[in-house]
């Protein structure tokens, strides 16, 4: 296997947004552990550290809730244009277009400020409820513009009200999956950044990289064999079936980590909790158990274990979000992190071109 094609291993950045120990299961969000900011921060509080450097002082938070909350409002011809959309795209490619067809009038120009991420974060799930509604054919009429960010996610992805507890899942999973590095999607923003190409444009890029199921597309497919499994006694003869196929498991392995992604350990304390979807989580506890021994069966060495995707779709289901809505919530996080990376790669101000080695034939003359 070439690892230089998937750049193993190789620093491409100096970042001081996270820093990941793969062999210890850490994950540190600019000197916070993310566990404990999934616990005890607001979304809101997390970006602004993110963006900022520094957790917000109480006016500071204040004011930055305040914009955010007027920045997710869409302008009607864009709302317009969001119901012309074609029905058959995903709602991942309806937000991979709109943000990159973000009005103007923002003015995004060069160099990308927090206040540009700020209009273009709080948008996400307005683009995603404008279409969800105009899909179903009802009006987009919001009971309240006093919500979180993790509040107004919850009614534009279910159209409905989310009780409190499942708000406080949903919010921890959205600061768990904020940021992490340079995974292959702010990788991608950072490389659109480089160009000094406006901040809508690395943001969509990086949606499109997101989608993959080997990324972001992960959580509905943990979901779907989960399904296709049903009770515990199939689960290690479906998944004997897969790996003797050669197919990977969804919601296992990771490039980084190396033992279990703590993300993924802080979702499954979530998902235990929710008592809404018992029976599913005990099967999905069993399917890890299954999956880890099999995979050291199968994979001798890989150390293969499960990573966030796994209980992420155990806490989106309990919580009820409809499965195609689990990676449109994923870039509902993660464009923070996007966006953070896109300061810093600015402020870096350097093209990012990597070398090739050239393995074609070379002209007879
Ligand atoms: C995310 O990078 C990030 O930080 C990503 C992320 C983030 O927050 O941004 O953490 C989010 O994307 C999590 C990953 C979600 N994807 C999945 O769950 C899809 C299943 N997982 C894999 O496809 C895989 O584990 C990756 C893509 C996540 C990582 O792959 P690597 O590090 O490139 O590993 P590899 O492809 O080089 O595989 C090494 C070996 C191979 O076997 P051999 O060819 O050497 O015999 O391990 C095997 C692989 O076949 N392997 C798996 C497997 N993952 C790796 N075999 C079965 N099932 C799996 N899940």
């Amino acid at each position: 296997m070439n690892t230089a094609i998937g750049l193993d291993g190789v620093v491409v950045a100096e970042t001081a947004l996270s820093a990941i120990d793969g062999k210890r299961g850490h994950l540190i969000y600019r000197g916070y552990w993310a566990k404990e900011l999934a616990l005890s921060s607001s979304l809101e509080e997390v970006a602004y550290l993110l963006w900022y450097g520094r957790l917000p002082t109480q006016a500071e938070r204040a004011a930055f809730v305040q914009k955010w909350r007027e920045a997710r409002e869409l302008p009607d011809e864009m709302q317009r244009w969001l119901m012309s959309l074609p029905r058959s795209l995903s709602m991942s490619s309806v937000l991979q277009s709109a943000i990159a067809a973000l009005p103007d009038e923002t003015r995004f120009d060069w160099p990308p400020t927090p206040d540009q991420a700020l209009q273009v974060v709080a948008k996400i799930p307005t683009i995603i409820g404008v279409r969800r509604h105009a899909l179903q054919g009802v009006p987009f009429d919001p009971p309240s513009q006093d919500w979180t960010h993790a509040q107004w996610h919850g009614w534009c992805t279910c159209g409905r009200v989310l009780p409190p507890r499942h708000v406080r899942a949903l919010e921890a999973y959205l600061i768990l999956t904020a940021e992490h590095g340079l995974n292959a999607s702010t990788f991608t923003a950072r490389v659109v950044t480089s160009t000094q190409a406006d901040l809508p444009s690395a943001l969509s890029a990086a949606v499109g990289a997101l989608k993959g199921p080997l990324h972001g597309g992960a959580p509905s497919h943990v979901e779907t064999m989960l399904e296709e499994i049903g009770e515990e006694r199939q689960a290690e003869s479906y998944l004997r079936s897969r790996l003797e196929k050669g197919e990977r498991l969804m919601g296992f392995g990771h490039r980084v980590y190396k033992t279990v992604d703590p993300r993924a350990e802080a979702l499954k304390a979530i998902a235990q909790e929710m008592a809404e979807e018992e029976r599913w989580f005990r099967l999905a506890l069993h399917v890890e158990r299954e999956a880890v021994r099999l995979l050291q069966e199968y994979k001798p060495g890989r150390q293969l274990y499960a990573n966030v995707e796994f209980y992420a779709s155990a806490v989106l289901k309990a919580i009820g979000l409809p499965k195609e809505m689990y990676t449109p919530t994923f870039v509902s996080s993660r464009v923070i992190g996007w966006a953070a990376h896109a300061l810093e790669q600015a402020a870096a101000n350097r093209i990012i071109r990597p070398d090739s080695r050239y393995v074609g034939p070379m002209p007879q003359s």
